[in-house]
């Protein structure tokens, strides 16, 4: 059997991606930054079988089978197979294995798709050869975005953006881009992902794009999200921390604001998700640190903060977070992006 192997790392948005058009197209642009201890290992093996026009695969994850992961991965293959025709000359073998708990407000489907797209890229590469360098990582950014629409950020680091927008000329719906330009300080950002809650979410990211349909507010957001992606992008390129964390922080209010006032509404937050936001506001300019907090949907804090600042933000989170996460966080930081490693 031949093998292929990708680490991809699982990513952030600062901008938010929050509702859905047609097949698997973001209703608005979205940014991200890629992340590097947050991430999926994912091994493909394959060895040729007669061509009878079915798929056979296997799926393990840490080596054991995951049946809570087969309708996902289902309806992924149901949507990338013709992207990929000689996958039913193969028998394949697919095992993946996560440094962060799954389906917890990590994006672990970001960095779960996107390392199974690269591979099956790599294999496209291996099989076909028929990919130049720039086409194999917007096809797998596209076929990653099949699997999950954050998906399609995780394909490529540090700073991404994934969605048409008229502030990003290379810009597309189908894959996401490598943000250009960004102000060296964000290259080495922290992120401190505290862990309020590691049950698994009571409505899924893909029910919550879903119940948008009847937001009302729904348009507005649009709007926002494209007027914050522009503004985001002048801070990014300035490294105007305080105008980046006005940015981040209003984002992440409004995509629970949204789940709030969807019909019908729900909440992810919990109170400790509140407490962690209100001391963090509550401290940061007695302490002059530039920290800021940003949500995914869940109830878990992304504590993001600049790397010369990262002990006396560490102290400051031994001393007044850990209580509200029972002491469970990831460190984490912004990194190049996925590594492919045979
Ligand atoms: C709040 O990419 O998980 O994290 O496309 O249905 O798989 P599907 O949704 P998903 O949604 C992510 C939502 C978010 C914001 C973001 O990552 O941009």
């Amino acid at each position: 059997m031949q093998s292929i192997t990708w680490k991809c790392p699982s990513n952030i948005a600062l901008i938010k991606y929050w509702g859905k058009k047609g097949n698997q197209y973001p209703a608005n642009p979205s940014l991200s930054f890629t992340l590097t201890n947050c991430h999926t290992i994912t091994t493909l093996s394959f060895e040729p079988k007669e061509d009878d026009g079915t798929l056979l695969l296997s799926f393990s994850y840490d080596g054991a089978p995951m049946p809570t992961f087969e309708p996902k991965l289902e309806q992924f293959f149901n949507n990338t197979e013709h992207l990929f025709p000689f996958l039913t000359k193969y028998l394949i073998e697919i095992n993946t294995t996560n440094t962060f708990p799954h389906s917890s407000g990590i994006a672990s489907s970001a960095s779960g798709m996107a390392a199974l797209a690269l591979c099956l890229c790599s294999m496209e590469m291996k099989i076909e050869k028929t990919l130049s360098t720039e086409d194999f990582f917007k096809k797998a950014s596209n076929v990653a975005r099949l699997g999950s629409g954050s998906a399609s950020r995780s394909t490529l680091g540090p700073v991404v953006m994934w969605g048409k927008s008229d502030s990003f000329e290379e810009s597309s719906d189908d894959y996401a881009i490598k943000v250009s330009n960004v102000h060296p300080i964000f290259n080495s950002y922290c992120d401190t992902i505290l862990l309020v809650d590691q049950d698994k979410k009571e409505v899924s990211s893909s029910d919550g794009h879903a119940l948008l349909k009847n937001n009302p507010f729904a348009q507005i957001r649009f709007q926002e999200a494209k007027a914050n992606l522009e503004l985001l992008n002048k801070a990014l390129k300035e490294g105007n921390l305080i105008g980046f964390n006005n940015i981040v922080e209003q984002e992440a209010m409004m995509l629970h604001a949204m789940m709030m006032t969807s019909k019908p509404y729900f909440l992810l937050i919990k109170p400790n998700t509140l407490a962690i936001i209100q001391k963090v506001w509550e401290m940061r300019s007695i302490l002059n640190l530039h920290m800021t907090i940003t949500l995914d949907a869940g109830a878990n804090v992304h504590l993001l903060y600049p790397e010369n600042e990262k002990a006396r933000v560490i102290a400051f989170i031994n001393k007044e977070l850990v209580q509200f996460c029972n002491s469970n966080f990831i460190h984490d930081h912004v990194g190049l992006g996925p590594i492919e490693m045979n």
